[in-house]
């Protein structure tokens, strides 16, 4: 169907050069020396519509950061959707604590709400919502099931940005919001990450967390490191490169939001396939990926792995999202550690293995295909070809099989 390219993704923003060569010959390289990073922060808070935001190394280190001032301690548990990338809850063992997944609504991609109260124990402390390819978690449901059981919520914004859940930007509607910089995503960097809240003194206390514990604002100087802390410090340089990739961050958004719109009608079309249904209408996905569902039998049985192989040779990118990661070596790795048996006893580790059963989020890592956000900038003609792609495919799914 399609030979020509497709838009490239990061684009570079020459306006960035003057500033980024003044500040590396002058050597303020680091935040402590220099106003880029502050100048990011204020930006970013202002476009997120939030009171404050703390720019940090990587969104990884914003949800480090996140955690431990929100209080996830050793031993404690976080409810975690199991469709997301694995860093959102690499966090939570990192912090010596349990992520229990909360099954995923297939037709949503996102964490259902339903199911959180049957996760609940009385060591569960904190809830990760992910926005995972940038579409609104229902928050509503979210936050009230958070206030009822009294869990702090720390959303996993990092493919989120300018996603929005009842007119609010995703990331401000917790009680910290997490962002991630890095090269693909559509506010890129290289790497970086950001915490976004409205909390003064828990902002200071990320600040503080995130310069090594030192005194900041309401965190005062009882000594000279009154809380612990890390280095998860942004560079200079990350900001500049981040202050020049937003001017064209709105603008991507709204293309991404029409060519979306166009497929979601298109592709509905096509027997078998099923795209992302919002939580609410009043809702916008970020399209950090354009998801949809592939159901086989709908296509005479054609296995997904070849839908997409098919879909690849007829020039158009794709990929098949997460797989069932509630399986990984990691967490096995993690719950035979010493540190993990002295934490949780074995009928509590038991119980987690038996319960570790998410229908909703196998079928989802079986059914999905999603398309990577750059393609979202092409044009209507660009629309056109994956909707003629895959209406191809499928009137040749019999010699598919
Ligand atoms: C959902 C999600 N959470 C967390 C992260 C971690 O962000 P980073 O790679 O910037 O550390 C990512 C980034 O890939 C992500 O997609």
């Amino acid at each position: 169907m399609r030979t020509a390219a497709w838009p490239d993704w990061p684009i570079w923003n020459r306006n960035a050069e003057d500033g980024i060569a003044e500040m590396l010959r002058s050597g303020r390289w680091w935040r402590g020396s220099g106003e880029h990073v502050a100048e990011f922060e204020k930006k970013y808070a202002d476009l997120m519509g939030v009171k404050r935001c703390l720019a940090t190394a990587s969104g990884t280190t914003a949800l480090l950061v996140a955690t431990h001032v929100l209080g996830v301690d050793a031993g404690d548990e976080v409810l975690v959707s199991p469709y997301t990338f694995i860093a959102t809850y690499n966090v939570i063992f990192m912090n010596k604590a349990l992520p229990v997944f909360v099954d995923t609504d297939p037709k949503t991609f996102l964490i259902n709400p339903s199911k959180i109260e049957e996760r609940l124990t009385d060591r569960t402390s904190a809830i990760i919502p992910v926005h995972i390819y940038g579409l609104p978690v229902d928050m509503d449901r979210l936050n009230a099931a958070a206030k009822k059981h009294d869990l702090k919520v720390i959303e996993d914004a990092c493919q989120a940005w300018l996603g929005e859940y009842k007119g609010k930007k995703l990331g401000t509607l917790g009680d910290l919001g997490c962002f991630s910089f890095q090269n693909s995503k559509n506010l890129p960097a290289g790497e970086g990450g950001a915490v976004v809240g409205n909390n003064d003194k828990i902002m200071d206390r990320c600040y503080s967390f995130h310069n090594c514990g030192r005194p900041y604002q309401s965190v005062e100087r009882t000594s000279d490191y009154p809380i612990r802390g890390s280095n998860r410090r942004m560079q200079q340089i990350q900001a500049l490169i981040l202050l020049s990739q937003m001017e064209r961050i709105q603008k991507d958004a709204d293309v991404r939001l029409e060519n979306a719109k166009y497929l979601d009608k298109k592709l509905a079309e096509i027997p078998g396939i099923v795209p992302y249904k919002l939580v609410t209408e009043d809702a916008r996905s970020a399209y950090h990926l354009y998801p949809f569902r592939f159901i086989s039998k709908e296509f005479g049985n054609v296995k997904r792995e070849k839908f997409i192989q098919a879909l690849k040779a007829e020039g158009v990118p794709c990929s098949d999202g997460y797989g069932k990661q509630n399986h990984d070596g990691l967490i096995e790795e993690a719950l035979n550690s010493r540190g993990y048996k002295r934490l949780f006893s074995e009928k509590r580790l038991k119980q987690w293995r038996e319960e570790n059963v998410l229908p909703g989020n196998d079928q989802l890592t079986e059914e999905a295909v999603a398309f990577y956000q750059s393609i979202l900038l092409g044009t209507k003609s660009d629309m056109d070809d994956i909707v003629n792609a895959i209406t191809k495919i499928y009137e040749n799914r019999g010699s598919l099989v």
